[in-house]
């Protein structure tokens, strides 16, 4: 069951006009939340997120924080599974094909998918990526819908049988196609710093909110693509993957080949952060 402008229906009886102008101009923002055990997880930092995208693109967001609760707490409960990912979709609307801004109500969706856990398996033995260079818009803090680069990009890494494709830009890591990406270096965490060359990942925060908690040293710094390849332990992280180990780049063993220490600490910390956040049932 699926949101859409207002109603809930099945996803099979959901239609958008051909005039959508996300089909048409890929002109509009999404966000991806995780739902545990029925409980959106960390909803307000995604509907801040949110308000963010739609600032930056100049569409006035159509409902309020507590209207966007309401619209998911229904989409999840009309859901069968325990998990969720929700993914909400707004566009400027249905208008006659022209750059300018319509005056149209905009397209509002939520959709929700099974939400599944890395398997185990990449969890034990890490996962590959490959790098390449960032050649997406100068905007990448804005969860845009015109996703063609990111699409391009994690081909790559598909076509090269790893996980994700790792993005550099003037020789410096940004993020994953599709995820936040951090580098361990004798034993510091080392995270990029939030730009508009990066999205602002919701699991990045807590990450380094669970570093900060738990001891972990950590540094936000500019990473080189030098630093990034001479890595002891590479992250990748988002609201679907949550935290994975990167164990081969390009071919090349990161570190020892197998995930790393720093991994594993982060990994139990995020499931013990998890599971407690879901059965407080805090939303923040
Ligand atoms: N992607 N960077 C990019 C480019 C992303 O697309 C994502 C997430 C992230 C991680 O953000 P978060 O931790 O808030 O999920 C970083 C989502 C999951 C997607 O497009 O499906």
């Amino acid at each position: 069951m699926i949101y859409l402008n207002g109603k809930f229906m099945p996803i099979e009886q959901a239609c958008i006009p051909v005039l959508d102008r996300g089909f048409i101009f890929g002109d509009g923002v999404y966000e991806v939340i995780p739902a545990y055990s029925r409980k959106p997880f960390r909803l307000t930092k995604h509907l801040r997120r949110l308000q963010h995208s739609l600032d930056g693109i100049r569409l006035n967001n159509p409902h309020s924080d507590k209207e966007w609760c309401n619209l998911i707490e229904q989409v999840i409960a009309r859901n069968d599974e325990e998990d969720q990912s929700l993914y909400l979709h707004i566009t400027r609307g249905v208008a006659k094909r022209d750059h300018a801004f319509p005056q149209v109500p905009p397209t509002v969706m939520i959709l929700s998918n099974p939400l599944l856990p890395p398997p185990t398996e990449l969890l034990t033995s890490g996962v590959a990526a490959v790098t390449s260079t960032d050649n997406r818009w100068i905007r990448c803090d804005i969860k845009s819908i015109s996703l063609l680069p990111n699409v391009l990009l994690r081909q790559l890494a598909v076509d090269a049988g790893a996980v994700e494709t790792i993005l550099i830009r003037d020789g410096y890591l940004t993020e994953g196609s599709a995820s936040s990406i951090f580098v361990i270096k004798d034993q510091v965490l080392l995270a990029p710093p939030q730009s508009h060359l990066i999205l602002p990942g919701v699991t990045y925060e807590v990450v380094l909110e669970l570093a900060a908690e738990n001891n972990i040293t950590y540094k936000i710094q500019d990473i080189t693509e030098k630093e990034l390849r001479q890595a002891d332990e590479i992250l990748l992280t988002s609201s679907t993957k949550e935290i994975m180990a990167v164990t081969r780049l390009d071919d090349q063993l990161v570190g020892n080949g197998k995930p790393g220490a720093k991994f594993s600490e982060l990994h139990k910390l995020y499931q013990h952060y998890k599971a407690t956040s879901m059965r407080a049932g805090i939303a923040h």
